[in-house]
């Protein structure tokens, strides 16, 4: 029946739908690390991905987009609210996020929600060809793998999870927790950035899954990295993701990019220092807590405000959901202060800047900080750590990173603060400022071996092979 042989299904296509002023529309970049990563992937791979266009009720037929077969799934005007904005990101998202602010537990929107991934999952029925490969991506589609395998069981499915899955205590929190565990028992593999977020799940499909259900018991067992459901075997495991590192490492060598990087110190009045951060202006990204930071430093004459320069450029990102709009105020008015208490004229402390930033720019900003700030309360991997290490070919610059990134588990040789300490975070701020040359040079060399072997290819190829060779543990399995 045609379709393809491999297709990925993600919440956001790769691009955007924009509807500009005059009524017509373009496409446009999606944001965040999942586009960032899986593009390459399925660029090289000639495959088919279903998702949604980001705007509402657009009705629209597949698309071939640069070899890519693109497949628009349509969401509402009420869905996006509902499954979107309500249970993707304000119930899963702080949930998987240490409830950094409390989730909200709606029963409308799970209800939505489920229905939303019944969609998704009959568009990739219609998608797949007999017997093809499907991998589902993240936390807003984690029923679709079982819901695929009851229309189509001759499909091999793959999840994996981009963001963090949490402690068992927390997840115990969800209403609808036996459903979400049994919607990723669907799925013949399941990845996960760190061995810790396999080990809660396969505690919890113990837990959970094998409980009486309305259709019997399901009999779970689980040994370590395997789930027994029934007769299908399912495989749990670490899979850390990357980017294409050597691709950066090219494009950031070029000329064009190293002459803008230049200009940027220029323009900034050639300070001496350049921090810089680079985020979806998200609650878990913890860019309140580098600015405090900063704020602190300067008021204990520890960093020099004639002399350094932060910048953060913040993506806009899901601008109607509350705890986004109060974040955004938050980081706002510490901007201010900032600039208030400290600033002259025509020579701001902090550059902040809230809208999207092309590709090219972006690499120039990594070439020109001195120091990168990353500093997530939580993150399943953040790739951003990994793109500046890739931009630094000089050796030079100095990177800040969070112990709570999943990032940190690789880049030993960043600068690691606990974000949730005050105190360390200004003291690694302070450190990355004043490091000698040679010792960011060691450091530099070693962070870019780790993130130049480890890249996004070496993720997907290790992810589809243990997905392909059902029964023989992959290296990366816990
Ligand atoms: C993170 C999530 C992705 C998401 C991206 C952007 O990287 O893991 O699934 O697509 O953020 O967020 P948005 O809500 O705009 O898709």
């Amino acid at each position: 029946a045609g379709g393809s042989d491999f297709v990925v299904v993600a919440n956001r296509l790769p691009v955007d739908l924009e509807r500009l002023a005059d009524g017509s529309t373009r496409w446009k970049r999606s944001p965040g690390g999942l586009v960032t990563a899986l593009e390459p992937i399925l660029r090289s791979n000639r495959g088919a991905w279903v998702g949604w266009a980001g705007v509402a009720d657009a009705e629209l037929d597949p698309i071939v987009e640069d070899g890519l077969e693109l497949y628009p799934v349509p969401l509402s005007a009420q869905e996006i609210a509902d499954y979107y904005e309500g249970f993707s990101n304000a119930t899963l998202w702080p949930l998987y996020h240490d409830v950094i602010v409390r989730p909200e537990y709606r029963r409308e929107w799970w209800n939505t929600y489920v229905e939303v991934n019944r969609r998704f999952a009959e568009e990739t029925a219609k998608a797949a060809a007999e017997g093809a490969t499907v991998w589902v991506q993240d936390y807003q589609l984690q029923l679709v793998p079982k819901m695929l395998r009851m229309l189509r069981p001759d499909l091999t499915i793959g999840f994996f999870l981009h963001i963090p899955f949490p402690p068992v205590e927390l997840f115990m929190q969800m209403p609808w927790r036996t459903e979400i565990v049994e919607g990723l028992l669907g799925a013949d593999l399941i990845g996960f950035h760190l061995p810790g977020g396999a080990q809660n799940f396969l505690y919890l499909a113990r837990r959970l899954a094998g409980h009486q259900t309305s259709r019997g018991t399901v009999g779970v067992r689980s040994k370590l990295g395997v789930v027994q459901v029934g007769f299908r075997a399912v495989r749990v495991g670490a899979f850390p993701i990357s980017i294409d590192s050597g691709q950066l490492d090219e494009q950031a060598r070029r000329k064009p990019i190293r002459d803008r990087a230049k200009q940027i110190r220029k323009e900034l009045g050639n300070p001496k220092h350049i921090m810089l951060g680079v985020d979806r202006l998200d609650y878990t990204k913890g860019i309140d807590v580098r600015l405090d930071a900063l704020l602190e430093l300067i008021a204990e004459g520890r960093v020099d405000p004639a002399e350094t320069v932060m910048v953060q450029l913040a993506t806009p990102s899901r601008e109607r959901v509350e705890s986004y709009v109060q974040m955004r105020g938050a980081i706002e008015k510490t901007v201010s202060r900032i600039n208030g208490e400290y600033a002259e004229v025509g020579r701001p402390v902090v550059h902040y800047i809230h809208r999207p930033i092309p590709r090219d720019e972006l690499i120039a900003f990594f070439v020109a900080a001195d120091v990168m700030l990353v500093t997530p309360l939580r993150d399943g991997m953040n790739l951003v750590a990994k793109e500046y290490v890739a931009c630094r070919s000089d050796l030079g610059g100095a990177l800040v990173l969070s112990e709570f990134t999943g990032a940190a588990a690789e880049l030993r040789q960043a600068f690691l603060c606990n974000p949730h300490d005050l105190e360390d975070v200004k003291d690694k701020m302070e450190a990355a400022l004043n490091q000698p040359r040679e010792d960011g040079r060691r450091h530099m060399r070693a962070l870019r071996r780790q993130v130049l072997a480890h890249d996004v290819d070496r993720w997907a190829r290790s992810f589809l092979d243990a997905l392909a060779h059902q029964g023989a543990a992959g290296p990366a399995l816990i």
